[in-house]
């Protein structure tokens, strides 16, 4: 299916000929920028300057909501954000579909969303009159830090096709991992997960996938190690039945987990990390440890997905 004019909320949504689009797309704008420190020429286009990015974010976020804004910027659009509801009618009683609809009916060329599970609002956005791409909905999915993800795995790598990739941590609430699974498996990979019993995924997709127990067994066998933040925002409230401390003792990559993995592999985060639960200060300075390049290429990545988006070309340079 064609990206051009579509709202992107799912990573099952993606061809083999989508991605194929917008990691070239991408590689070529990072190489570009690395170059020449702008990719804005490489569009033939008059200018983005009258193309308007609207970002509508009810839950909180450094990265995806800035990385989008970045990559409007370098494409040439302008960005407006709603990131506060505090500050918005949400507080008065507005709902969030109301928000979205009387944000989309402002007609922007794209408009970003992310908040928490809610079934009005699912249905709501798939009726907006503008193209929406997902950044990040409930513990649903989270498909431009899949692609982002993927495309730093291959950058790294070499390829996805073959790769074992492990997701570590809080699998049941992740949005991420469940995106991951979709576009990792569709592209070849293998993915398999070690969590604790209470964080162990339910939905179905997750029927069959392997799991481990033991961290050392888990991380001898993957190439790229993917670890992620226990939500707790996520938990209501409940008591997950073990402390921080105890999930640190069994789940927590330090410097003894590294010595079984292999020399050549990768460490993923989509962030934010916590220092010392998910990943070590140790870890985190290891030259395997790929979590800031995974927020550069956030940028291309989701430059090239806009683009595409809006239906526009690219020259090379
Ligand atoms: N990866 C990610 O979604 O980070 P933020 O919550 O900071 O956007």
């Amino acid at each position: 299916m064609s990206l051009v004019g579509e709202s992107f909320l799912s990573s099952d949504q993606l061809t083999e000929k989508d991605i194929d689009q917008i990691f070239s797309r991408a590689s070529l704008f990072k190489t570009e920028f690395e170059k020449k420190k702008r990719i804005d020429h490489l569009i033939k286009s008059e200018g983005l300057s009258h193309k308007v990015l609207a970002l509508v974010f009810s839950e909180p976020s450094t990265r995806t909501r800035m990385s989008f804004q970045v990559a409007g910027a370098r494409l040439g659009m302008r960005s407006v954000a709603l990131d506060n509801p505090q500050n918005a009618s949400i507080s008065k009683g507005e709902t969030l579909e109301d928000t979205f609809r009387n944000i989309a009916a402002m007609m922007p060329d794209i408009m970003v969303v992310r908040y928490n599970s809610n079934i009005d609002a699912d249905a709501t956005i798939k009726d907006l009159p503008c193209p929406i791409i997902s950044g990040g909905i409930g513990s649903s999915e989270h498909p431009t830090q899949a692609l982002l993800d993927a495309f730093t795995i291959k950058e790294f790598r070499g390829k996805v096709k073959g790769e074992r990739v492990l997701i570590v941590g809080d699998v049941l609430h992740s949005r991420v991992a469940n995106s991951n699974l979709i576009l990792l498996r569709a592209m070849g990979a293998e993915v398999a997960y070690c969590a604790p019993a209470q964080f162990e995924p339910k939905n179905d997709a997750w029927k069959g996938v392997q799991s481990f127990t033991n961290l050392k067994e888990a991380t001898e066998w993957a190439t790229v190690l993917m670890a992620l933040r226990v939500q707790k925002e996520r938990h209501a409230g409940e008591n997950v039945g073990f402390s921080m401390a105890e999930y640190r003792e069994s789940f927590r990559i330090g410097g003894d987990q590294l010595q079984n993995f292999r020399s050549d592999g990768i460490l993923l985060h989509p962030g934010p990390v916590i220092r010392g639960v998910e990943f070590s200060a140790f870890v985190l300075n290891d030259k395997r440890c790929k979590v800031l390049d995974q927020v550069t290429n956030g940028v291309f990545v989701r430059a090239a997905l806009i683009s595409i988006m809006l239906g526009l070309e690219v020259q090379h340079a």
